[in-house]
């Protein structure tokens, strides 16, 4: 349907160019393929509270989901991620959970939700649930039972340190106010570990009842029939309990001290053997350890712990001062060789901890958004990998500019980093700056369905403020424009779920030194693909010999293609994926 004749020039051209020589050796050929349907896969994030709110409280909720799944069929994707959607009293909008066998009240029921699950399997899609289990909320009834006394059969749930041993060794909070992981409770006179908020304690993983706990709760929405499950903040879960004094200033760098700690393959392992093997789930952590080989150990097949990894490398190159394509194509590059012949990752440029992409990435101004973020989008499903779609990226919604001064912010890593800030006396400014560029709330205002009042989000008052650009960038406004955003996201669904060199194909930089243009190459047998995107407001020209063999435009973001025999030049933030006819 996107085919049509590139170039008519005679094939002189040769494979003189090194780039573009294959080494059978290394070229993967279908039939060494170990197909999965989680590697082929197109993963549909949704932060319910902000996609569709039906009962006018301004929040989201599942009946809004069941509502939209004709919507989310017609992207074309074929998987569902959601935020988590368990009682919560939503310190941290639900990754603090209360009772992870319950539905939050301003989501819904259960019903609701085996309304919901089986509505997307009717239309066959899957659905991975988020468990967050490196910590609970401070309201769960494990917590509360933990807390009440030092004999408590339930005290091993948490990491408690008595005061007696004077104070604890520094930890650092990731959204502590203090930047404090440990908080000290009067009750049994002792600190309780945090490493996110003080209403988020760590659950103490060493304790087999634990590990129980939590195969019981897996197993409880196995059965229910979801079809995976990615794993918060896991990577952290395990700790030497004995509590070292780490040096001064290791929180600059705490990744490297509470990342793949001793004990965390022997859960998984577990979990993999009590639970994941027994169903077709795919599994995902968050965070995919420290070096390529330890985001090996975790998804290797024969390790048998989880399926893919999901790293952050990428997520963390945008600044509010802009960033080097060279870094970008050199991440994604490094990841795809590491794991080109074993294990898999996903492929992803935003989800909730993010601002929208097309504002971190590339350009929302109002020529650039749209051609920008249909090139991001032909990014993410053009490469190796599962790739992870987050809502409202597929009409390129941008950062609102509504989110201001710091009291527009819900989020209680934006709040609790701005009191740090201040005590510490930094930047105010500054870190204003980088809230507005990169914060987590930008992420989540709510969907733009249509230009009513709110979007058609909700009638009440949305828990975010709408992006006053929701008039023209919507669903609605969009499902009529052939050439919106959204309509190219479809395209670009279709292109990928019909051509496995999208999926399993040998990935390839050209041209690496580009400054503007990031290409690459995808190749299974016979089939090749070139993937060209210009990553700047400015045209772009790419040269190379062997032009002429890519005779078909599989996809455009624009509607022409300038080129002569053996050059093209692309528009800004033009992509295109052109196919050997
Ligand atoms: C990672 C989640 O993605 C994030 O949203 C959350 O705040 C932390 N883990 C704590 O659960």
């Amino acid at each position: 349907m996107y085919k049509s004749v590139l170039l008519m020039f005679i094939l002189l051209a040769t494979y003189s160019c090194t780039e573009s020589k294959k080494d059978n050796n290394t070229t993967t050929e279908t039939t060494n393929i170990d197909k999965k349907w989680w590697k082929e896969a197109i993963v549909y994030q949704i932060y319910p509270r902000s996609f569709q709110d039906t009962d006018g409280d301004g929040i989201g909720d599942l009946k809004g989901i069941i509502n939209r799944l004709d919507y989310i069929k017609s992207l074309g994707v074929t998987a569902v991620w959601l935020n988590p959607i368990y009682s919560s009293p939503n310190d941290d909008n639900g990754y603090d959970v209360s009772d992870y066998r319950n539905i939050m009240s301003d989501f819904g029921t259960m019903e609701d939700f085996d309304k919901m699950l089986s509505e997307m399997h009717a239309r066959d899609i899957k659905l991975v649930m988020d468990i967050v289990v490196n910590h609970s909320s401070d309201e769960h009834e494990w917590f509360k039972e933990s807390r009440s006394s030092r004999d408590n059969p339930y005290r091993d749930y948490y990491h408690w340190w008595p005061a007696e041993k004077g104070e604890p060794p520094y930890r650092y909070s990731l959204f502590d106010a203090e930047g404090n992981a440990w908080k000290y409770d009067e009750q049994t006179d002792s600190y309780y570990l945090h490493y996110f908020s003080q209403k988020q304690p760590d659950l103490n993983w060493e304790n087999p009842k634990v590990r129980q706990e939590v195969n019981d709760i897996l197993k409880f929405w196995a059965e229910k029939g979801v079809d995976g499950f990615r794993l918060d903040a896991f990577q952290f879960a395990a700790k030497d309990t004995t509590f070292p004094k780490f040096p001064d200033g290791f929180e600059k760098n705490f990744i490297q001290y509470y990342a793949m700690q001793d004990g965390l393959h022997k859960y998984l392992k577990e979990m993999n053997s009590e639970v994941f093997s027994n169903y077709d789930v795919m599994t995902v952590a968050e965070g995919a350890g420290r070096t390529l080989e330890e985001a090996h150990e975790l998804v290797d097949a024969d390790r048998n712990e989880i399926n893919m990894a999901y790293a952050f490398d990428a997520v963390d190159i945008p600044k509010a001062d802009g960033y080097d394509l060279a870094t970008f194509k050199e991440t994604f590059s490094k990841w795809d060789s590491a794991f080109a012949k074993k294990g898999w990752i996903s492929i992803f440029l935003s989800n909730h901890d993010q601002a929208r992409m097309v504002s971190r990435y590339a350009n929302d101004v109002l020529a650039y958004r749209a051609p920008s973020a249909k090139m991001l989008n032909t990014f993410i499903l053009s490469m190796r990998g599962t790739p992870y779609c987050y809502f409202g990226d597929e009409l390129g919604m941008t950062n609102n500019p509504k989110l201001k001064n710091i009291e527009d912010y819900k989020d209680i890593a934006a709040i609790n980093g701005f009191k740090k800030a201040k005590t510490n006396n930094e930047d105010l400014d500054e870190y204003m700056r980088n809230l507005r560029f990169g914060s987590r709330d930008h992420g989540r205002t709510p969907m733009q369905w249509d230009a009513s009042e709110n979007a058609g989000f909700t009638t009440g008052t949305p828990w975010l403020p709408l992006n006053p650009n929701y008039k023209s960038v919507n669903v609605n406004a969009e499902e009529q424009n052939e050439e919106s955003v959204l309509n190219h996201f479809k395209k670009m669904t279709a292109l990928r779920t019909n051509n496995d060199v999208l999926v399993y194909g040998d990935y390839k930089l050209i041209q690496k030194e580009h400054k503007q243009i990031y290409a690459f190459t995808r190749t299974l047998d016979k089939d090749e693909v070139l993937i060209l995107l210009n990553f700047s407001e400015n045209e772009a020209s790419f040269a190379l010999d062997n032009l002429a063999a890519y005779s078909e435009i599989k996809i455009n973001n624009y509607l022409e293609l300038a080129h002569t025999e053996s050059e093209i030049t692309l528009k800004p933030y033009q992509a295109v994926i052109l196919g050997k006819d």
